[in-house]
């Protein structure tokens, strides 16, 4: 069994915050252990708590057309959330429940080491821009570590909020740039370095 795998089944086992007792599945996040891009969204919601995987409901399938804009689909890239377990109804996450989940995210993170970490909506931004605002940081990436961390507005706002739509599309067509851009350093540079595309 693969690490990731291991790590998948150790979550969902976890029964660290009371609302453990009211999921279905937990939903530990999905696709490839050497993705090179890791979305990540805020909770599951009701079809995700269902069937145990993310972004299976209506924002997961403009999720996929966003993807697809950049000739990406779901299989390509790892997706996951803040939290892997529902919480009742799709209330926001409460803080013991995001810092219990923390230690999961990170360990996907260490297994995967992905050149990307795309944040979706505000939970996800706060793990990784602390103290931002999504209004001012969406679109911006910032790089640590080898990592670009790269911020968008959830696409479950996007989807009621119509004004969001052209924002978070045009937010998506800056990925394959950004990560070309990280690629490229990373094979020709072993010092960390500064890139243009990115804010200090
Ligand atoms: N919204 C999320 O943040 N995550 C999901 O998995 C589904 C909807």
């Amino acid at each position: 069994m693969s690490a990731l795998s291991e790590l998948c089944d150790e979550i969902a086992r976890c029964q660290l915050c009371g609302i453990a007792r009211y999921r279905t599945r937990a939903v530990p996040g999905e696709g490839p252990e050497d993705a090179a891009i890791m979305f990540v969204g805020e909770a599951p919601g009701w079809h995700e708590d269902q069937q145990g995987r993310p972004f299976v409901g209506p924002a997961g399938k403009y999720l996929e057309q966003l993807l697809a804009s950049i000739n990406l689909t779901r299989q390509q890239v790892y997706i996951t959330n803040v939290i892997k377990t529902r919480p009742p109804e799709n209330r926001d996450p409460l803080p013991a429940e995001t810092q219990n989940c923390r230690r999961w995210l990170e360990r996907q993170i260490e297994i995967i080491r992905p050149r990307m970490i795309v944040t979706l909506g505000r939970y996800s931004m706060a793990m990784f821009f602390p103290g931002k605002s999504i209004s001012k940081v969406h679109g911006t990436a910032q790089k640590r570590d080898g990592i670009i961390y790269f911020a968008m507005y959830h696409p479950a706002a996007a989807l009621h909020q119509q004004s969001l739509r052209q924002v978070i599309e045009a937010d998506m067509l800056k990925i394959p740039a950004l990560l070309a851009e990280n690629k490229a350093v990373a094979e020709t540079e072993p010092e960390p370095q500064q890139l243009s595309m990115f804010e200090e």
